[in-house]
Order: C-alpha cells, then sequence, then structure tokens
C-alpha cells in the first residue's frame, strides 16, 4: 500500500497550464453536480486548483473549505488568496480565515474560501458540515484509507455527497507509479464500506476517473 505523499516542492506541477487539458476543474465539479450555494469541503486541496474553481461555482451564498494536512501547501494557497498582500473587497486578507462570501468586486480571487490545516486523520471541522466533499489525487496517498473516508462521512451531512476523483490505474505519460494508484473499483468499494452510496462513476479527463457517493439521509 501507498504511503507516498505529494512533495510541496513540485507545487507548480499542480498548477501548469497543461493541467487543465489533462483535468479541467470546471468540467469535473459540474459532473460531480457541485451547485451555488453549498459548503465544499476541498480536502487535500494543495495550492487550490479545485479550490478556486468551487469558490467561483459555489458562489456568494456558498463557501469553501480548503482543508489540507500539510502547512506548506495551504501557505502556497493563502498567498495566492491574497494576491501579493492585496486585500480582498472587503478589507479582509483573502483566505485568512474571513468570509465576505463569492466573487471580488475586481472580478478578481474569491473570497468565499476559508483555510483548513487537517491531520492525516482528523479535520477540525464539525459533524455534518459540507454538501460537498472533494478529493482531487489525495486517496491514493493515504495509508489508513477506511480510516479517513470515515472521518470524511462524518463530515457530510445527511444528503450531501463526496466526490473522488483520482489517476486510473493504468500506465499514463504523467503521474504516480501505476501501483501507488488506486483502482476505480476499489475507490468504490471503499466508499459503500464507510457509509456511502455510490451514484456515479465518471470520466474526469484522459487520465482520472470520478466516483460520487452520497451519504443516505
Ligand atoms: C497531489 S496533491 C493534490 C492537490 C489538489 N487536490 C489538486 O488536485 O491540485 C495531494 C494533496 O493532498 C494532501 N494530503 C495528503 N494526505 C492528506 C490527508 N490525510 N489529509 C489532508 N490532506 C492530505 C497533500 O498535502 C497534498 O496537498
Amino acid at each position: 500500500m501507498s504511503m507516498h505523499k505529494f512533495d510541496p516542492k513540485h507545487h507548480a506541477r499542480l498548477d501548469d497550464p497543461a493541467r487543465r487539458k489533462i483535468l479541467n476543474p470546471e468540467e469535473i465539479l459540474r459532473k460531480a453536480e457541485l451547485r451555488p450555494g453549498l459548503v465544499v469541503c476541498d480536502i487535500g486541496c494543495g495550492t487550490g486548483f479545485f479550490t478556486l474553481a468551487a469558490a467561483r461555482m459555489a458562489g456568494e451564498k456558498g463557501l469553501v473549505y480548503g482543508v489540507d494536512s500539510s502547512a506548506e501547501m495551504l501557505e502556497l494557497l493563502r498567498k495566492r488568496l491574497a494576491g501579493d498582500g492585496q486585500t480582498a473587497g472587503d478589507g479582509t486578507m483573502a483566505g485568512g480565515g474571513q468570509t465576505a462570501g463569492g466573487e471580488r468586486a475586481d472580478g478578481g480571487r474569491p473570497d468565499n474560501i476559508q483555510l483548513v490545516l487537517s491531520q492525516e486523520l482528523a479535520i477540525p471541522l464539525p459533524d455534518r458540515t459540507a454538501d460537498f466533499a472533494f478529493m482531487s489525487n489525495v486517496l491514493h496517498e493515504i495509508t489508513q484509507r477506511s480510516s479517513f473516508l470515515q472521518e470524511v462521512h462524518r463530515l457530510v451531512r445527511p444528503g450531501g455527497t463526496v466526490t473522488v476523483v483520482d489517476w486510473v490505474a493504468a500506465p499514463t505519460e504523467a503521474g504516480p507509479p501505476v501501483e501507488d494508484r488506486l483502482p476505480k473499483e476499489q475507490a468504490s468499494e471503499l466508499l459503500k464500506q464507510a457509509g456511502f452510496r455510490v451514484v456515479k462513476e465518471f470520466e474526469a479527463g484522459p487520465f482520472h476517473y470520478g466516483v460520487t457517493a452520497l451519504k443516505p439521509a
């Protein structure tokens, strides 16, 4: 089982514009049925590749928690949201734990994002916080997947969903070694074992799959 964690020193890879060609955040979040007004937890958010898209799609009535166990990754996202020290439209530093909701008046970075430093198997947010939990390229990095998904289950409200996006378990021109990947069938099975009901499996670009699962009400 994999112990391999993404090395923050390679963070630029996550925001390489070419990445959008193989992993389009808006298209994937649409397939996962992210709607305006939802409370989103982007777990393992990294530098915010999906967090920013989710914040725009959740809109001013929505809220996005960018959750990561790496303080280094969260700091990169915090700096990105702060926009070189510029302040958000309401005068608060975006990403500094303040929420003003929605898009900045200048059309720039969303300010409905809160950053949350988590531990490997513990996310410091209350039970039933999320309408929409999301993990991109994270689950394959986790060793104690069942315990981790139980924590995600705690976080999702009944009637809410979790979506897992991860690398297909076949050789591709980019991505982690095949032996470190998590096949879609295993991801679906783990979600079921954690108490979710799988409602959708979809292609998330040429190299990734998506699985959406519901927490029954
Ligand atoms: C490959 S990066 C993906 C980042 C982002 N989701 C994306 O697709 O651009 C994996 C991220 O998951 C985070 N991570 C790994 N294990 C985690 C855990 N147990 N809880 C929260 N974050 C975790 C890492 O710190 C890293 O930022």
